[in-house]
Protein backbone atom coordinates (compact mmCIF):
# COMPACT_ATOMS: atom_id res chain seq x y z
CA UNK A 1 0.00 0.00 0.00
CA UNK A 2 0.83 3.71 -0.65
CA UNK A 3 -1.07 5.14 2.42
CA UNK A 4 -0.15 8.57 3.11
CA UNK A 5 2.84 8.40 0.58
CA UNK A 6 3.58 11.59 -1.96
CA UNK A 7 3.92 10.13 -5.74
CA UNK A 8 4.77 12.22 -8.38
CA UNK A 9 4.24 10.52 -11.78
CA UNK A 10 5.92 11.56 -14.98
CA UNK A 11 4.59 11.31 -18.27
CA UNK A 12 6.47 10.96 -21.77
CA UNK A 13 5.29 10.91 -25.46
CA UNK A 14 4.72 7.51 -26.40
CA UNK A 15 1.63 5.70 -27.37
CA UNK A 16 1.56 3.91 -24.22
CA UNK A 17 0.88 7.09 -22.47
CA UNK A 18 -2.58 6.54 -22.71
CA UNK A 19 -2.07 3.74 -20.15
CA UNK A 20 -0.70 6.39 -17.48
CA UNK A 21 -4.36 7.51 -16.64
CA UNK A 22 -4.82 3.86 -15.60
CA UNK A 23 -1.70 3.52 -13.70
CA UNK A 24 -2.17 7.18 -11.70
CA UNK A 25 -6.50 5.74 -11.10
CA UNK A 26 -4.05 2.68 -9.28
CA UNK A 27 -1.38 4.77 -7.58
CA UNK A 28 -4.99 6.74 -5.92
CA UNK A 29 -6.27 3.64 -5.08
CA UNK A 30 -3.39 2.42 -3.24
CA UNK A 31 -3.99 5.43 -1.32
CA UNK A 32 -0.90 7.81 -2.61
CA UNK A 33 -1.35 11.89 -3.13
CA UNK A 34 -0.49 11.96 -7.20
CA UNK A 35 0.95 14.80 -8.77
CA UNK A 36 1.58 14.32 -12.56
CA UNK A 37 4.14 16.22 -14.51
CA UNK A 38 4.16 15.50 -18.34
CA UNK A 39 6.42 16.39 -21.81
CA UNK A 40 5.04 18.31 -24.17
CA UNK A 41 5.26 15.22 -26.38
CA UNK A 42 3.16 13.52 -23.57
CA UNK A 43 0.30 15.96 -23.83
CA UNK A 44 -0.01 14.80 -27.81
CA UNK A 45 -1.10 11.16 -26.67
CA UNK A 46 -2.99 11.88 -23.17
CA UNK A 47 -5.09 14.70 -22.09
CA UNK A 48 -3.68 17.09 -18.83
CA UNK A 49 -7.76 17.67 -17.86
CA UNK A 50 -8.20 13.97 -17.47
CA UNK A 51 -4.95 13.53 -15.10
CA UNK A 52 -6.62 16.66 -13.10
CA UNK A 53 -9.90 14.41 -12.76
CA UNK A 54 -7.85 11.65 -11.78
CA UNK A 55 -5.37 13.22 -8.85
CA UNK A 56 -7.29 16.00 -7.71
CA UNK A 57 -4.57 18.08 -9.42
CA UNK A 58 -3.62 20.11 -13.07
CA UNK A 59 -0.17 18.18 -14.18
CA UNK A 60 2.75 20.32 -14.56
CA UNK A 61 3.46 20.77 -18.02
CA UNK A 62 6.03 23.24 -18.26
CA UNK A 63 8.69 25.70 -16.72
CA UNK A 64 7.61 29.37 -17.32
CA UNK A 65 3.12 29.21 -17.48
CA UNK A 66 2.65 27.41 -14.02
CA UNK A 67 1.72 29.28 -11.16
CA UNK A 68 4.44 27.73 -9.04
CA UNK A 69 7.50 29.96 -8.09
CA UNK A 70 9.91 26.68 -8.67
CA UNK A 71 8.11 24.26 -10.99
CA UNK A 72 11.31 22.58 -11.70
CA UNK A 73 11.97 21.65 -8.37
CA UNK A 74 8.28 21.79 -6.22
CA UNK A 75 6.90 18.46 -7.10
CA UNK A 76 10.46 16.39 -6.61
CA UNK A 77 10.68 18.08 -3.32
CA UNK A 78 7.26 16.86 -2.14
CA UNK A 79 7.35 13.77 -3.24
CA UNK A 80 8.32 10.17 -1.87
CA UNK A 81 9.11 8.67 -4.70
CA UNK A 82 8.84 9.15 -8.34
CA UNK A 83 7.67 6.90 -11.28
CA UNK A 84 7.72 7.87 -14.94
CA UNK A 85 5.96 5.81 -17.37
CA UNK A 86 6.10 5.35 -19.92
CA UNK A 87 9.37 6.44 -20.37
CA UNK A 88 10.66 7.12 -24.10
CA UNK A 89 14.03 6.13 -25.46
CA UNK A 90 14.72 10.45 -25.38
CA UNK A 91 13.56 10.32 -21.79
CA UNK A 92 15.82 7.61 -20.97
CA UNK A 93 18.57 9.52 -22.50
CA UNK A 94 17.93 12.79 -21.00
CA UNK A 95 17.28 11.04 -17.42
CA UNK A 96 21.20 9.23 -18.13
CA UNK A 97 22.85 12.43 -18.60
CA UNK A 98 20.90 15.01 -16.57
CA UNK A 99 19.77 17.06 -19.35
CA UNK A 100 17.19 18.93 -17.45
CA UNK A 101 15.22 20.77 -20.53
CA UNK A 102 11.55 19.91 -19.27
CA UNK A 103 10.09 20.26 -16.12
CA UNK A 104 9.43 16.17 -15.71
CA UNK A 105 13.51 15.48 -15.76
CA UNK A 106 14.11 18.68 -13.93
CA UNK A 107 11.31 17.30 -11.16
CA UNK A 108 13.35 13.78 -11.54
CA UNK A 109 16.89 15.76 -10.40
CA UNK A 110 15.37 17.63 -7.42
CA UNK A 111 13.39 14.57 -6.37
CA UNK A 112 15.21 12.90 -3.53
CA UNK A 113 13.73 9.69 -3.12
CA UNK A 114 13.46 6.79 -5.38
CA UNK A 115 12.90 7.25 -9.05
CA UNK A 116 11.35 4.05 -11.06
CA UNK A 117 11.09 3.99 -14.78
CA UNK A 118 8.76 2.47 -17.20
CA UNK A 119 10.29 2.12 -20.56
CA UNK A 120 7.72 2.13 -23.38
CA UNK A 121 9.28 1.76 -27.51
CA UNK A 122 9.62 -0.23 -30.39
CA UNK A 123 12.02 -3.25 -30.28
CA UNK A 124 14.48 -1.53 -32.53
CA UNK A 125 14.85 1.39 -30.14
CA UNK A 126 14.94 -0.56 -27.15
CA UNK A 127 17.74 -3.19 -28.64
CA UNK A 128 19.73 0.24 -29.42
CA UNK A 129 23.05 0.36 -28.37
CA UNK A 130 22.62 3.88 -26.61
CA UNK A 131 19.53 2.48 -25.17
CA UNK A 132 20.81 -0.07 -23.53
CA UNK A 133 24.10 1.90 -22.20
CA UNK A 134 21.65 4.79 -20.98
CA UNK A 135 19.31 2.06 -19.34
CA UNK A 136 22.89 0.26 -17.88
CA UNK A 137 23.59 4.18 -16.59
CA UNK A 138 20.45 4.42 -14.81
CA UNK A 139 20.25 0.81 -13.04
CA UNK A 140 24.37 2.30 -11.85
CA UNK A 141 22.44 5.18 -10.77
CA UNK A 142 20.44 2.64 -8.50
CA UNK A 143 17.19 3.44 -10.67
CA UNK A 144 14.52 0.90 -10.50
CA UNK A 145 13.30 0.25 -14.34
CA UNK A 146 10.89 -2.20 -14.55
CA UNK A 147 10.23 -3.65 -17.86
CA UNK A 148 9.79 -3.43 -20.69
CA UNK A 149 7.49 -6.36 -20.88
CA UNK A 150 7.11 -8.30 -24.32
CA UNK A 151 3.86 -8.14 -26.57
CA UNK A 152 2.08 -6.17 -28.75
CA UNK A 153 3.33 -2.52 -29.92
CA UNK A 154 2.05 0.22 -31.89
CA UNK A 155 1.66 -0.27 -35.34
CA UNK A 156 1.19 -3.93 -35.79
CA UNK A 157 4.32 -4.88 -34.64
CA UNK A 158 5.09 -7.66 -31.44
CA UNK A 159 8.16 -7.73 -29.57
CA UNK A 160 10.11 -6.40 -26.17
CA UNK A 161 9.34 -3.00 -25.70
CA UNK A 162 5.98 -3.05 -24.25
CA UNK A 163 5.09 -0.90 -21.11
CA UNK A 164 4.38 -3.08 -18.35
CA UNK A 165 1.22 -3.27 -16.99
CA UNK A 166 0.21 -0.60 -14.27
CA UNK A 167 -0.11 -3.37 -11.50
CA UNK A 168 3.12 -4.17 -11.84
CA UNK A 169 4.42 -0.25 -12.30
CA UNK A 170 2.29 -0.15 -8.63
CA UNK A 171 4.43 -2.29 -6.72
CA UNK A 172 7.84 -1.65 -8.35
CA UNK A 173 6.83 1.81 -6.69
CA UNK A 174 5.63 0.49 -3.42
CA UNK A 175 8.98 -1.78 -3.29
CA UNK A 176 10.85 1.00 -3.94
CA UNK A 177 9.87 3.16 -0.62
CA UNK A 178 10.62 -0.54 0.81
CA UNK A 179 13.93 -0.33 2.60
CA UNK A 180 12.70 -3.60 5.09
CA UNK A 181 16.71 -5.13 4.32
CA UNK A 182 18.58 -1.76 6.17
CA UNK A 183 21.48 -3.32 7.97
CA UNK A 184 21.36 -7.14 6.28
CA UNK A 185 24.37 -8.00 4.49
CA UNK A 186 23.95 -10.50 1.56
CA UNK A 187 25.84 -12.59 -0.88
CA UNK A 188 24.22 -13.59 -4.26
CA UNK A 189 26.38 -16.15 -6.78
CA UNK A 190 25.06 -15.53 -10.64
CA UNK A 191 25.86 -16.61 -13.75
CA UNK A 192 26.69 -19.85 -15.38
CA UNK A 193 30.82 -21.13 -14.61
CA UNK A 194 32.98 -21.36 -17.64
CA UNK A 195 35.56 -24.47 -17.40
CA UNK A 196 38.47 -23.92 -19.95
CA UNK A 197 39.11 -26.99 -22.58
CA UNK A 198 41.92 -24.75 -24.07
CA UNK A 199 42.82 -21.38 -24.26
CA UNK A 200 39.82 -20.44 -26.41
CA UNK A 201 37.34 -23.23 -25.73
CA UNK A 202 35.10 -24.24 -22.15
CA UNK A 203 32.61 -26.27 -20.94
CA UNK A 204 29.43 -23.83 -20.03
CA UNK A 205 26.01 -23.73 -19.54
CA UNK A 206 23.01 -21.54 -20.67
CA UNK A 207 22.71 -19.35 -17.96
CA UNK A 208 21.98 -15.64 -17.97
CA UNK A 209 22.51 -14.28 -14.95
CA UNK A 210 19.16 -12.38 -15.09
CA UNK A 211 18.15 -14.09 -12.18
CA UNK A 212 20.87 -13.58 -9.80
CA UNK A 213 21.29 -9.92 -11.00
CA UNK A 214 16.99 -9.82 -10.27
CA UNK A 215 18.13 -10.57 -6.30
CA UNK A 216 21.22 -8.84 -5.78
CA UNK A 217 19.20 -5.45 -7.26
CA UNK A 218 16.10 -6.23 -5.40
CA UNK A 219 18.35 -6.99 -1.87
CA UNK A 220 20.62 -3.57 -3.19
CA UNK A 221 17.18 -1.70 -3.42
CA UNK A 222 15.57 -3.02 -0.43
CA UNK A 223 18.66 -1.47 1.78
CA UNK A 224 20.87 -4.67 1.54
CA UNK A 225 24.45 -4.36 1.45
CA UNK A 226 25.13 -6.98 -1.32
CA UNK A 227 27.67 -8.36 -2.46
CA UNK A 228 27.55 -10.39 -6.04
CA UNK A 229 29.96 -13.13 -7.17
CA UNK A 230 29.08 -13.71 -10.74
CA UNK A 231 30.32 -15.41 -13.75
CA UNK A 232 27.67 -13.44 -16.23
CA UNK A 233 29.05 -10.60 -17.57
CA UNK A 234 29.12 -7.84 -14.78
CA UNK A 235 26.28 -5.22 -14.30
CA UNK A 236 27.19 -2.20 -12.50
CA UNK A 237 24.15 -2.03 -9.99
CA UNK A 238 23.97 0.90 -7.14
CA UNK A 239 24.83 -0.79 -3.45
CA UNK A 240 26.65 -3.92 -5.10
CA UNK A 241 30.04 -4.72 -4.96
CA UNK A 242 30.41 -7.02 -7.75
CA UNK A 243 33.09 -10.02 -8.12
CA UNK A 244 33.80 -11.32 -11.09
CA UNK A 245 34.40 -14.92 -11.39
CA UNK A 246 35.01 -17.64 -14.54
CA UNK A 247 35.34 -20.91 -13.17
CA UNK A 248 33.77 -23.01 -10.27
CA UNK A 249 36.81 -22.57 -8.22
CA UNK A 250 36.63 -18.92 -8.71
CA UNK A 251 33.27 -18.98 -7.25
CA UNK A 252 34.35 -21.15 -4.81
CA UNK A 253 37.11 -18.90 -3.65
CA UNK A 254 35.09 -15.92 -4.00
CA UNK A 255 32.42 -17.37 -2.01
CA UNK A 256 34.29 -19.19 0.76
CA UNK A 257 36.40 -16.00 1.18
CA UNK A 258 33.12 -13.77 2.16
CA UNK A 259 30.41 -15.94 3.43
CA UNK A 260 31.58 -15.60 7.02
CA UNK A 261 30.25 -11.83 6.96
CA UNK A 262 27.15 -12.35 5.64
CA UNK A 263 23.16 -12.89 6.89
CA UNK A 264 22.16 -14.44 3.87
CA UNK A 265 23.71 -16.37 1.14
CA UNK A 266 21.36 -16.90 -2.46
CA UNK A 267 23.47 -19.51 -4.82
CA UNK A 268 21.06 -18.33 -8.01
CA UNK A 269 24.37 -19.03 -10.61
CA UNK A 270 24.51 -22.05 -12.28
CA UNK A 271 27.90 -23.77 -11.61
CA UNK A 272 29.52 -26.32 -13.63
CA UNK A 273 29.52 -30.32 -11.76
CA UNK A 274 32.61 -31.43 -13.74
CA UNK A 275 35.77 -29.61 -15.32
CA UNK A 276 38.30 -31.32 -17.18
CA UNK A 277 41.46 -32.40 -15.50
CA UNK A 278 44.23 -30.76 -17.25
CA UNK A 279 42.64 -27.98 -20.20
CA UNK A 280 45.54 -27.87 -22.70
CA UNK A 281 47.89 -25.26 -22.72
CA UNK A 282 47.35 -24.15 -26.55
CA UNK A 283 44.30 -24.28 -28.73
CA UNK A 284 43.36 -28.00 -30.02
CA UNK A 285 44.06 -28.28 -33.51
CA UNK A 286 41.25 -30.29 -35.85
CA UNK A 287 44.00 -31.79 -37.59
CA UNK A 288 44.69 -33.87 -34.21
CA UNK A 289 41.53 -35.31 -34.42
CA UNK A 290 38.73 -35.48 -31.66
CA UNK A 291 40.43 -35.03 -28.24
CA UNK A 292 39.86 -37.31 -25.31
CA UNK A 293 39.01 -34.80 -22.21
CA UNK A 294 38.93 -36.14 -18.91
CA UNK A 295 36.60 -34.65 -16.22
CA UNK A 296 36.89 -34.08 -12.59
CA UNK A 297 34.07 -32.78 -10.11
CA UNK A 298 34.05 -29.71 -9.22
CA UNK A 299 34.08 -27.93 -5.82
CA UNK A 300 30.20 -28.03 -4.39
CA UNK A 301 29.49 -24.05 -3.59
CA UNK A 302 26.48 -25.10 -1.90
CA UNK A 303 28.22 -27.75 0.36
CA UNK A 304 30.93 -25.82 1.40
CA UNK A 305 28.44 -23.35 2.62
CA UNK A 306 26.27 -25.29 4.53
CA UNK A 307 29.01 -27.30 6.27
CA UNK A 308 30.54 -24.10 7.80
CA UNK A 309 29.92 -23.69 11.49
CA UNK A 310 28.13 -20.24 11.27
CA UNK A 311 26.99 -20.57 8.20
CA UNK A 312 24.42 -17.83 7.10
CA UNK A 313 20.70 -18.25 6.18
CA UNK A 314 21.27 -20.81 2.67
CA UNK A 315 19.15 -20.39 0.03
CA UNK A 316 19.67 -22.31 -3.10
CA UNK A 317 18.58 -22.62 -6.64
CA UNK A 318 18.28 -26.04 -8.79
CA UNK A 319 17.90 -25.69 -12.80
CA UNK A 320 15.90 -28.90 -13.64
CA UNK A 321 14.55 -29.96 -16.52
CA UNK A 322 11.45 -32.09 -17.29
CA UNK A 323 10.71 -32.74 -13.17
CA UNK A 324 11.42 -31.24 -9.83
CA UNK A 325 12.49 -34.36 -8.32
CA UNK A 326 16.32 -33.41 -8.25
CA UNK A 327 15.55 -29.97 -6.45
CA UNK A 328 13.40 -31.61 -4.01
CA UNK A 329 15.88 -34.31 -2.74
CA UNK A 330 18.44 -31.29 -2.93
CA UNK A 331 15.84 -29.13 -0.19
CA UNK A 332 15.70 -32.62 2.09
CA UNK A 333 19.53 -33.43 2.32
CA UNK A 334 21.87 -29.85 1.27
CA UNK A 335 21.48 -28.51 4.61
CA UNK A 336 19.67 -25.51 2.91
CA UNK A 337 16.91 -23.13 4.56
CA UNK A 338 15.23 -22.64 1.20
CA UNK A 339 15.92 -24.45 -2.39
CA UNK A 340 14.02 -22.65 -5.20
CA UNK A 341 13.65 -25.43 -8.05
CA UNK A 342 12.64 -24.26 -11.91
CA UNK A 343 12.60 -26.62 -14.89
CA UNK A 344 14.11 -24.77 -17.43
CA UNK A 345 12.24 -27.15 -19.99
CA UNK A 346 9.17 -25.13 -19.42
CA UNK A 347 8.42 -22.13 -21.87
CA UNK A 348 9.43 -18.93 -20.34
CA UNK A 349 11.10 -20.25 -17.19
CA UNK A 350 14.58 -21.12 -16.78
CA UNK A 351 17.72 -19.38 -18.24
CA UNK A 352 18.28 -15.83 -20.68
CA UNK A 353 14.20 -15.47 -20.19
CA UNK A 354 12.50 -12.16 -18.32
CA UNK A 355 10.06 -14.51 -16.58
CA UNK A 356 10.26 -17.49 -14.30
CA UNK A 357 8.31 -20.15 -12.78
CA UNK A 358 9.61 -21.75 -9.76
CA UNK A 359 8.83 -23.28 -6.27
CA UNK A 360 9.96 -22.53 -3.27
CA UNK A 361 10.98 -25.59 -0.96
CA UNK A 362 12.07 -25.96 2.53
CA UNK A 363 14.17 -28.95 4.05
CA UNK A 364 10.88 -30.86 5.18
CA UNK A 365 10.52 -30.93 1.61
CA UNK A 366 7.28 -28.79 1.53
CA UNK A 367 6.56 -27.42 -1.94
CA UNK A 368 5.09 -24.03 -2.71
CA UNK A 369 4.85 -23.19 -6.29
CA UNK A 370 4.49 -19.67 -7.66
CA UNK A 371 2.56 -18.82 -10.93
CA UNK A 372 4.70 -17.76 -13.61
CA UNK A 373 6.46 -14.03 -12.82
CA UNK A 374 8.84 -11.48 -14.33
CA UNK A 375 12.56 -12.35 -12.52
CA UNK A 376 12.11 -8.81 -10.79
CA UNK A 377 9.01 -10.56 -8.92
CA UNK A 378 10.29 -13.26 -8.48
CA UNK A 379 13.36 -11.57 -6.70
CA UNK A 380 10.97 -9.24 -4.64
CA UNK A 381 8.93 -12.76 -3.38
CA UNK A 382 12.26 -14.47 -2.76
CA UNK A 383 12.86 -11.86 -0.65
CA UNK A 384 9.75 -11.55 1.67
CA UNK A 385 9.78 -15.11 2.46
CA UNK A 386 13.63 -15.26 3.12
CA UNK A 387 12.70 -12.46 5.85
CA UNK A 388 9.47 -14.13 6.72
CA UNK A 389 11.86 -17.78 7.32
CA UNK A 390 14.92 -16.09 8.57
CA UNK A 391 12.63 -13.49 11.05
CA UNK A 392 10.65 -16.43 12.84
CA UNK A 393 13.63 -18.93 12.90
C1 LIG B 1 2.85 8.32 -32.92
C2 LIG B 1 4.14 8.38 -32.16
C3 LIG B 1 4.39 7.42 -31.22
C4 LIG B 1 5.59 7.41 -30.51
N1 LIG B 1 5.82 6.43 -29.59
C5 LIG B 1 7.01 6.39 -28.95
C6 LIG B 1 7.27 5.37 -28.00
O1 LIG B 1 6.43 4.50 -27.72
N2 LIG B 1 8.48 5.35 -27.40
C7 LIG B 1 9.44 6.28 -27.67
O2 LIG B 1 10.53 6.18 -27.12
N3 LIG B 1 9.20 7.29 -28.54
C8 LIG B 1 8.00 7.37 -29.19
N4 LIG B 1 7.76 8.39 -30.07
C9 LIG B 1 8.77 9.42 -30.25
C10 LIG B 1 8.69 10.45 -29.13
O3 LIG B 1 7.38 11.04 -29.06
C11 LIG B 1 9.74 11.52 -29.33
O4 LIG B 1 11.02 10.94 -29.23
C12 LIG B 1 9.62 12.66 -28.33
O5 LIG B 1 10.62 13.62 -28.61
C13 LIG B 1 9.75 12.16 -26.92
O6 LIG B 1 9.80 13.26 -26.08
P1 LIG B 1 9.71 13.11 -24.49
O7 LIG B 1 10.59 11.96 -24.11
O8 LIG B 1 10.21 14.42 -23.98
O9 LIG B 1 8.28 12.90 -24.14
C14 LIG B 1 6.56 8.41 -30.76
C15 LIG B 1 6.27 9.39 -31.70
C16 LIG B 1 5.09 9.38 -32.39
C17 LIG B 1 4.83 10.46 -33.40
Amino acid sequence: MLTGRRIVLGISGGVAAYKAAYLARRLVEAGASVRCVMTDAATEFLGAQTLAAITGEYPVLGFFDEPEVSPHTALGQWSDAMVIAPATAGTLAKLATGLSDNAMIATALAAEGPLVVAPAMHTEMWDKPSTQRNIATLLADGVTIVGPAEGALAGGDVGPGRLVEPEEIVAAVEASLNRDLEGWHVLVTAGGTREPIDPVRYLGNRSSGKMGNAIALAAAQRGASVVLVTAAPALRMAGVEVVAVETAQDMADAVWARVDDVDVAVMAAAVADFRPVTPADEKLRRAAGPPQIHLEPTPDILAGVAGREHRPFLVGFAAEAGSLDGAHHKATTKGVDLLVGNDVAKPGSGFATDTNQVTVYTPDGAADTWPLLSKTEVAERLWDRIRATYESG
